[in-house]
């Protein structure tokens, strides 16, 4: 086994803390923004757009902040016939879960639902509001010498909208990665008959079966009020990151996972590159700031992230394999500064703040059944191996994350161990605008949906993910079951839910002209590519049962016959 070990950099952190600097940053806007007071609104999320560029309106927001202001929001709706949208305090998911169906809906917002309930450190609880940020809900719990295990790296999301979305951390220990699996209890409003006033609670402790369904709900049960989760002792964290060639990775895939409590991986495969996040649990006497001041997430100056922009427009859209690979290798070096400050005194922000117009991407997150990831890490490699320049555009975003989930006991959580494979790439402002190599993405992404069996997050990627991804979940059903009590009427639910949980057959896919292009459908004719730009839809060049929009059949260069018919 070629050793190149190169220990790139050791820190001690607290459990899961992953708290971003504020101080002198603008936080992010509220996503619901209305014209007269509370009434004609629009929505967005954090990156100011959903994948299909829909613009969302509601007739009105109330921001409810207790319980009974919750009830009496939720029993409002049927009463004025209006279906109901959960909104959060940021919407950092990217599909259109928080868009309301039509503009005479209206929206709740869990902003002011932002209150720890209780904290019985002899039992190792934590109850809150389901608006409580993730970072407010750790810092909570340090308070009280007690860790949320695992979450996910980003700390601006609420709990209740990660639950939503079944968002994660990674561990392969005991119950996983995932957060719902600490969850053992939440109380629910839902839409009840007139008798009942319209809205009722529903309080489901840990051995309560509606648990599975509304643990990870995508917000179409009701409103989920409060949520109990389990702690453990505050503990540290002792992070290392070990950068090694991959040639290895189809034996490291899953034997890193086994190996350390919170590992997880960093895969470019143009570069041949893999960082290993070697972490472990260590004693809180440990030393060490207890800080992770993660560089893809910490806020930043704003100051040259607007001209970066036009200059990554330039390279995606017109730049050669050459410009582009030079990038990703200045990048990739780049991330080796650990520590490197945004500058004194500039505004900074999160880096894909709309405000700005400088970060504009997509972001795909599959989880690949564990006993098939080193299959599947094979078969990037084959696709690699055909062209390595071609993923340069995506080693210069770091690649793919690769991080680990248990089995969950959520009807909509992953079924089975898996690999959660998590890709990050360029999106243009401009609707249908060719990218570099996006064949090569998107062949990536159907082998690991269709080839592979693959869950798409929730809380992520593109329209065509979801296209059929409910029928792989065993408990979809049982799930149905719930929704179809706790909602009857579906005031919860919209065309995207609707879509994305197959009801009557629906399909999250938008089939029609250039569709393929924004990752709307899977192509199946050329006019679902761009025809006139010479993109045509074409078989995978690896996973032959993939259809992308490509410059060149699949066979180009081999000397093989060419058939770019389909
Ligand atoms: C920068 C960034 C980093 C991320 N990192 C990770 C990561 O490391 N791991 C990971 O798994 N995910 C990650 N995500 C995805 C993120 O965790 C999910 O998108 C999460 O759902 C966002 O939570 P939110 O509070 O913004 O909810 P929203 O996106 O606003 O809402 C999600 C859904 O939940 C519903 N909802 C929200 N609150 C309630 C409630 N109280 N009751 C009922 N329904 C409700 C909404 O209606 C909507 O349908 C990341 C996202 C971003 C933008
Ligand atoms: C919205 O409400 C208005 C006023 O009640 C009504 O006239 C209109 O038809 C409704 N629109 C939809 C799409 O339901
Ligand atoms: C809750 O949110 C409100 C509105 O943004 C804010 O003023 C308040 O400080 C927050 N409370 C807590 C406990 O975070
Ligand atoms: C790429 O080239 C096309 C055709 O010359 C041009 O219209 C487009 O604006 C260019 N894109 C960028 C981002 O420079």
């Amino acid at each position: 086994m070629a050793m190149e070990l190169e220990s790139l950099a050791m820190t001690l952190l607290l459990v899961v803390g992953l708290l971003i600097g504020l101080a002198g940053s603008s936080p992010p806007p509220d996503p619901v923004v209305c014209a007269r007071g509370t009434s004609d609104c629009t929505i967005t999320n954090a990156y100011g757009s959903f994948p299909d560029r829909a613009t969302c309106r509601a007739a009105s927001v109330t921001y409810p902040s207790t319980e009974e202001e919750l009830v009496a929001a939720v029993a409002a709706a049927p009463a004025a016939r209006r279906k109901v949208k959960v909104a959060t305090r940021y919407s950092h998911s990217l599909p259109k879960l928080a868009c309301p169906d039509g503009r005479n809906d209206t929206i709740i917002s869990t902003l002011r639902l932002n209150n720890t309930v209780r904290l019985d450190t002899a039992a190792r609880l934590i109850t809150v509001e389901s608006g409580v940020l993730l970072r407010d809900l750790i810092r909570a719990a340090a308070a009280a010498g007690l860790a949320l295990p695992h979450s996910p790296y980003w700390s601006g999301v609420t709990i209740g909208g990660l639950l939503a979305t079944g968002a994660h951390g990674s561990s392969l220990w005991r119950n996983g990665g995932a957060v719902h699996e600490y969850v053992v209890g939440l109380r629910i409003v839902t839409p009840a008959p007139a008798s009942q006033g319209f809205a009722t609670v529903r309080e489901l402790g840990a051995h309560h079966l509606d648990l599975g369904a509304a643990k990870v709900s995508l917000g179409v049960l009701g409103v989920i009020s409060q949520v109990t989760l389990a702690l453990q002792p505050l503990f540290k964290r002792s992070v290392t990151f070990v950068e090694r060639h991959d040639s290895d990775l189809e034996d490291q895939v899953v034997a890193w996972g086994r190996r350390h409590e919170f590992g997880d991986l960093t895969w470019q495969p143009g570069l041949g590159k893999v960082v290993y996040r070697q972490d472990d649990r260590v004693d809180v006497s440990s030393p060490g700031n207890g800080l992770n001041d993660h560089l893809t997430l910490r806020s930043r100056a704003a100051l040259g992230r607007v001209d970066a922009r036009r200059t990554e427009e330039q390279l995606e859209e017109n730049g050669t394999d050459m410009a582009r690979c030079a990038a990703a290798e200045t990048t990739s070096a780049g991330d080796r500064l650990m520590h490197r400050q945004p500058g004194d005194g500039l505004l900074t922000s999160c880096k894909w703040d709309p405000r700005l117009g400088a970060t504009f991407v997509y972001n795909a997150a599959i989880s690949v059944p564990l006993h098939k990831a080193t299959a599947f890490v094979a078969d990037v490699k084959r696709l690699r191996d055909l062209n390595p320049r071609a993923f340069c555009g995506l080693d210069a975003r770091g690649g793919l994350l690769a991080r680990y989930l248990r089995a969950s006991s959520a009807y909509l959580g992953k079924p089975e161990d898996a690999v959660d494979f998590d890709i990050t790439y360029y999106r243009s402002y401009a609707a249908g605008a060719p990218r570099a190599h996006a064949d090569v993405i998107d062949e990536l992404e159907q082998m690991a949906l269709r080839k592979y069996g693959g869950f798409p997050h929730w809380g992520k990627n593109r329209n065509f993910a979801f296209d059929g991804a409910v029928d792989r979940y065993p408990k979809a059903g049982e799930f149905l079951e719930v929704k179809g009590r706790y909602d009857p009427d579906g005031l919860f639910s919209t065309k995207w839910s609707d879509q994305v949980l197959g009801v009557d057959g629906a399909s999250p896919s938008v089939v029609e002209e250039g569709c393929a292009m924004e990752g709307l459908c899977v192509c199946s004719d050329h006019s679902h590519c761009a025809p006139v730009l010479g993109y045509l839809c074409r078989p995978g060049k690896v996973y032959k049962e993939a259809r992308v929009c490509s410059l060149q059949p699949a066979d180009a260069g081999t000397g093989a016959r060419l058939d770019g018919e389909l």
